[in-house]
């Protein structure tokens, strides 16, 4: 099938580059000139694993291509995907001018009646929002718009595995001809019919993923529950954190044993830092302010919230008590992406923690495999090495704000010969207690006992 993705960014790239690979024609187009020039030279503006190799593969088999003339974009395609970006105002709730200037271009360039679909993520009721503006600022063509919503539930960092092998695709329609075109356009996803870059030679047996056809309303709602519950549940390990630090349980232990039970699962309770990134912190604002608007208590949502921003005050407080004068003092920071696998920044808990130590006058070393750039554009005035042991070089303390694999593969014991004071603040509870007290360092983490000298010098014998 023909189809348009309209916003090059995260979900954008994602989307039209995976549907490439399941055989589509995409043709996607973005505001943004420069970035379009460097798609069609082949550079990826973002780092994301497999998206380079997914849209060369399609760009080769002409499959895909960038442009940016949205026009003849909009004229090439039967179905449109609106990918574009709807930042928090303010107030927390979602801005959708972007989209709402989209669908005045879709319905101005149109020539023929298109389905449009939803991918950004946007507040329940933007359907019939996009639906009503299409037809108005549609009216002297005459041509009449179908609207969809199909969230994406695209995790940075495993986003072409998650759009390959999705658990559920959602879809929510109005009409039984947007079923019949999505259910066509995901068909080779959901029967395994495609070139997945992640597995050439075969993908694993796993169960075909479920097809929902919602109502746009509950699909809309779909997106904003699952990653409010997501959030709900990573504040909710947190605070059992802080419970086991001043009770002696060990919150690993405990999340583990509730892991085991189906009802809950063990994914999403890792405790340390919060959530960050541009989807858990945006879209629980956006939820917790349409739920305002329309008369609905959801304090429950509003004190993940406020539990999340609370622990960049935990980490200060850790840091004041083992450093006790923070000023002047020299801290490396391992780790400055939202999470691992992405050069992604926003809204990262270490950002917070920069500004913090930065305003009681630590001096700072940072590095992270693929961050750095992105944050020396924010903070330029401190030190980055893509050299862990350097930033380790004469630091009264090292913290872990991001935990990359390759991090847990350094050699410690270089580390703690580099380390003015072997000071290890690890706020994502990335490395063993035991072991890094055998190493001889002070070691801190969250919701994990810390290991006394007499334990580690049983161990040791
Ligand atoms: C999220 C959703 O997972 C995805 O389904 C949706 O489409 C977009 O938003 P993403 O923002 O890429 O994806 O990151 P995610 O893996 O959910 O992590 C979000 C944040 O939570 C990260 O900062 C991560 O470090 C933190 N986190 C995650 C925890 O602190 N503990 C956990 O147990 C899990």
């Amino acid at each position: 099938m023909k189809l348009v993705v309209i916003g090059c960014g995260y979900v954008g790239l994602v989307t039209g580059g995976c549907l490439a690979a399941a055989g589509h024609d995409v043709v996607a187009t973005d505001n943004d000139s420069g970035k379009i020039a460097s798609l069609q030279a082949g550079r990826i503006p973002i780092y994301e694993p497999h998206l380079d190799e997914v849209i060369a593969s399609a760009q080769n088999a002409g499959r895909l291509r960038f442009t940016t003339d949205t026009g003849e974009a909009i004229r090439s395609g039967e179905v449109i995907f609106i990918c574009v970006g709807t930042p928090p105002r303010e107030t927390g709730e979602a801005d959708l001018s972007a989209i709402d200037n989209v669908a005045r271009l879709i319905a101005m360039e149109a020539r023929s009646p298109k389905l449009v679909v939803e991918k950004s993520t946007v507040p329940a009721q933007t359907g019939q929002k996009l639906r009503r503006a299409l037809n108005v600022y549609g009216r002297s063509s005459g041509l009449q718009f179908d609207v969809a919503s199909n969230p994406e539930f695209l995790r940075e960092g495993t986003g072409v595995g998650d759009f390959f092998h999705p658990d559920r695709i959602v879809v929510g329609v109005e009409t039984p001809e947007a079923d019949r075109q999505l259910r066509e356009i995901y068909e080779p996803i959901v029967g395994g019919r495609f070139d997945c870059a992640l597995h050439p030679h075969g993908c694993p047996a796993s169960p075909d993923p479920e097809f929902l056809v919602t109502t746009i309303p509950s699909a809309e709602l779909i997106k904003h529950a699952s990653n409010s519950f997501l959030a709900m549940k990573i504040s909710y390990a947190n605070v059992i954190a802080d419970l086991c630090e001043r009770l002696g349980g060990n919150v690993e232990e405990v999340t583990r044993a509730m892991g085991l039970d189906p009802r809950i699962g063990r994914q999403f309770l890792n405790a340390g830092l919060g959530f960050g990134g541009f989807c858990l912190p945006k879209d629980i604002q956006a939820f917790i302010h349409l739920a305002d608007q329309v008369g609905v208590d959801f304090s429950l949502l509003k004190e993940a919230e406020r539990v999340n921003r609370q622990r960049i005050d935990r980490l200060m407080e850790k840091i004041r008590h083992h450093l006790w004068v923070v000023k002047d003092k020299q801290v490396g920071l391992l780790g400055l992406a939202f999470k691992p696998f992405t050069d992604d920044i926003r809204l990262a808990p270490a950002l917070d923690v920069i500004r913090q130590l930065r305003a009681e006058g630590a001096k700072l070393r940072a590095t992270d495999p693929e961050a750095m750039e992105r944050t020396r554009a924010i903070f330029p005035e401190i030190a980055y090495s893509g050299d862990p042991y350097e930033v380790a070089r004469g630091a009264d303390a090292l913290l872990v704000l991001t935990e990359w694999p390759q991090f847990k593969q350094l050699d410690w014991g270089r580390i703690h010969r580099e380390m003015a004071r072997p000071l290890i603040l690890d706020a994502r509870n990335m490395l063993d207690p035991l072991t890094m007290r055998l190493q001889g360092f002070e070691y801190d983490s969250f919701g994990r006992p810390a290991v006394d000298a007499s334990v580690t010098a049983e161990s040791a014998r």
